[in-house]
């Protein structure tokens, strides 16, 4: 999460900046330079495939346990080889999941206590956040001209990283419990066992549920970065997407003289062409919404009027 300037200059990011800035008439130097900029350093990707390769693993042996009465989980429990197998692992790849916090834990004191480096601390939320989530809708709903600036992490990628953060407390201290009901009823009371299996046993579907259709579309399926964004894996960000998607951090990055100005790259982006909308056309729908939404009432007003007229005669009658 430190704001490393080191550029990249493969053939193939040359080539993508060659695609994407046609009119680019930079020295190659240059050019070199804005191919690609270090997002995720080594620590941060091993962290990533760790907490992704056990997160899939704990979902694959958790669920079939959950939803045993199905003949898909009894399928499944069978393969691996019966449920204390089952058990063996999901406990095994919990513990690598905590494991992998651990290292998280100490890395980011490490980074911020020991090299004094702040570049993780801007993943906590600010204000901002909160005006950049207004304007974003102001945006979407054709209001506000111009998206957001983003700095290194938008307030998007911050509510993923919490939500994630905060889902482990509650998913990895129950499911400590689970494993250590003996010592946990020593400190605790002895209810604590059952509460932590519904916590667990429910925070397991909710994390699912997160990462399949929340992580997922913002990190992959978006327009702007369908159909796979590689930064975790590779660590790397193409320069015109930076200066994109996170104006503010790529100015940083060329404030320190190695990269060209943004103005140059930001030119001829994609994602403004995807995503201009057309003020007109949002005032129309949002008339359209409203005149669907009075009628609506109306006619519903209408039937309550005549039901209760109906309840009134029955029972002047009766
Ligand atoms: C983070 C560390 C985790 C630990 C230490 C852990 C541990 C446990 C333990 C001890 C059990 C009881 C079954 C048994 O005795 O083996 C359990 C059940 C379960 N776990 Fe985990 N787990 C962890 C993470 C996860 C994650 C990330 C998921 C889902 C994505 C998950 C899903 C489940 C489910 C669905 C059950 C079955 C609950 C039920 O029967 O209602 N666990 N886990």
């Amino acid at each position: 999460m430190g704001s490393e300037v080191k550029a990249y200059g493969s053939k193939a990011a040359l080539a993508t900046v060659a695609r994407t800035q046609p009119t680019w008439k930079g020295p190659a130097r240059d050019l070199q330079a804005m191919a690609a900029v270090v997002r995720f350093d080594e620590h941060q990707r091993l962290q990533h495939v760790l907490m992704m390769s056990s997160f899939i693993i704990l979902a694959l042996t958790g669920l079939p346990q959950k939803f045993s009465g199905l003949a898909l989980s009894q399928w499944w429990v069978d393969t691996l080889g019966g449920l204390q197998t089952v058990r063996a692992i999901h406990r095994s790849a919990g513990l690598i999941m905590l494991a992998d916090c651990m290292y998280h834990l100490a890395y980011l004191g490490f980074r911020i206590g020991v090299q004094r480096r702040t570049g993780p601390l801007r993943m906590l939320p600010a204000p901002r956040d909160l005006r950049d989530l207004v304007q974003m809708v102001l945006y979407f709903v054709g209001i506000a001209r111009e998206k957001p600036k983003f700095d290194r992490f938008s307030y998007l990628e911050k509510f993923d990283y919490w939500a994630v953060f905060w889902g482990i407390c509650m998913i990895g201290g129950s499911g400590l419990i689970l494993i250590f009901p003996v010592v946990a009823t020593r400190l605790l009371p002895g209810q604590v066992i059952p509460v932590a299996m519904v916590i667990h046993s429910d925070e397991a579907i909710l994390a699912v549920g997160w990462i399949l259709i929340v992580h997922m579309f913002n990190v992959h399926l978006a327009p702007w970065v369908f159909p796979f964004n590689p930064a975790i894996f590779t660590g790397r960000m193409a320069a015109h997407r930076c200066a994109e998607e996170h104006p503010l951090e790529w100015e940083r990055i060329v404030s320190t003289g190695r990269i060209p100005h943004p103005a140059a790259v930001t030119h001829g982006s994609a994602v403004k062409r995807t995503f201009v909308f057309d003020r007109r056309r949002a005032v129309g729908t949002f008339a359209m919404a409203g005149s669907a939404a009075r009628s609506c009432a109306k006619g519903l007003s209408t039937r309550a009027a005549h039901w209760w007229a109906r309840l009134v005669s029955r029972s002047e009658v009766s």
